[in-house]
């Protein structure tokens, strides 16, 4: 056969120690950062029916995962708190009782295993009785009350022992607003990981399960998320919370948008993390489970992915036992 330069690209495929010369990406237990559910109780765990295999963990069975999760070498986990239904209200006060659910496990964590990182979600969702990430007025997603109360949240969460918060509420403003109130509240160290580029998103479906807000959300999120079709306008989201002092940028979902993350990647000098979300998660396990799917290699497949794509880490609901896997 005569073909251009003789050069056979397959010559490197041929043999193990040649792929693993030729690889670009290296994926490892550092890249991987895992979301927990957690609830009341002691020693509950309760199963979310969309996401098999995922459980809600009481504060006590967290520290649990902590330990675990850092014995197999994950950085960081991101918490996730299921108010109970009592404490949700239109106004979300919840969100910034110091004592609430989401700063109790953050101290337990961060009192039993220091050495983990803790990434706070801050967002009304899950304090609010509508199910909607910002304060509600005749229909309206009011903004810049939103980012008051957001604001009183991320400092009860870094009093609590939180080290990075997150906003995932796409209010306008509320990283300038974070950043100024931790720097006041003397909590200079602590980082802010903005939900930068984060669309209005149907692969949310199994979260909201997760944390109670699917059957009470009324309407949808479109006045602050971002539309699906857009591009350029991430760009401008990721732009506007670095100068306004956010520390990485993620964004959100993750497969449906590589191509967002790798435009992130080739735009800005900081760190990006992917979120591998609910949806996605659960379409690879119920594929695998339906036999359509290797489940191992699928897995891995979607996380070297988002490395490809420029990722610096992932969120992922696959983090323990990929950790574990790679550790072996
Ligand atoms: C909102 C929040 C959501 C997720 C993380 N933070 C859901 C939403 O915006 O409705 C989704 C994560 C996932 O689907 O895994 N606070």
């Amino acid at each position: 056969m005569e073909f251009l330069g003789g050069r056979r690209l397959r010559r490197a495929r041929q043999t193990a120690w040649s792929r693993a010369m030729v690889r670009e990406t290296v994926l490892t237990p550092s890249d991987l950062i895992w979301p927990l559910f957690v609830i009341e109780g002691h020693n509950e765990k309760t199963q979310i029916r969309t996401m098999p295999g995922v459980e809600r963990l009481s504060v006590d069975l967290c520290v649990e995962a902590a330990k675990a999760a850092r014995d197999a070498g994950i950085p960081a986990l991101a918490l996730f708190p299921n108010t109970p239904d009592h404490l949700r209200s239109e106004n979300g006060a919840e969100a910034y009782n110091p004592d609430n659910l989401m700063c109790r496990a953050l101290s337990a964590i961060k009192s039993a295993v220091p050495e983990i990182g803790l990434i706070a979600d801050v967002a009304l969702d899950e304090y609010s009785s509508d199910g909607q990430d910002g304060l509600v007025r005749d229909g309206e997603i009011l903004n810049d009350e939103t980012v008051a109360v957001m604001v009183r949240s991320a400092l009860v969460q870094a009093k609590a022992g939180a080290d990075i918060i997150a906003p995932s509420d796409m209010m306008d403003g509320r990283v300038a607003a974070i950043r100024e109130a931790l720097d006041d509240g003397g909590f200079e160290q602590k980082q802010i990981m903005a939900y930068a580029a984060k669309y209005a998103s149907f692969f949310y479906g199994p979260f909201r399960e997760a944390v109670g807000t699917g059957a009470r959300l009324k309407g949808d999120k479109r006045t602050y998320q971002m539309d699906h079709a857009n591009s350029d306008e991430a760009m401008r989201e990721i732009e506007q919370d670095i100068a306004e002092g956010a520390d990485s940028v993620m964004v959100k979902p993750g497969l449906p948008y590589l191509d967002i993350v790798r435009r992130a990647k080739d735009n800005f000098n900081i760190p990006i993390y992917a979120y591998q979300v609910s949806g996605e998660f659960a379409m690879i396990e119920m594929a695998a489970a339906a036999g359509a799917i290797d489940r191992k290699g699928s897995i891995l497949e979607s996380l070297y992915a988002f490395k490809r794509a420029g990722a610096n880490g992932v969120l992922t609901y696959f983090a323990l036992e990929v950790a574990r896997d790679l550790g072996r």
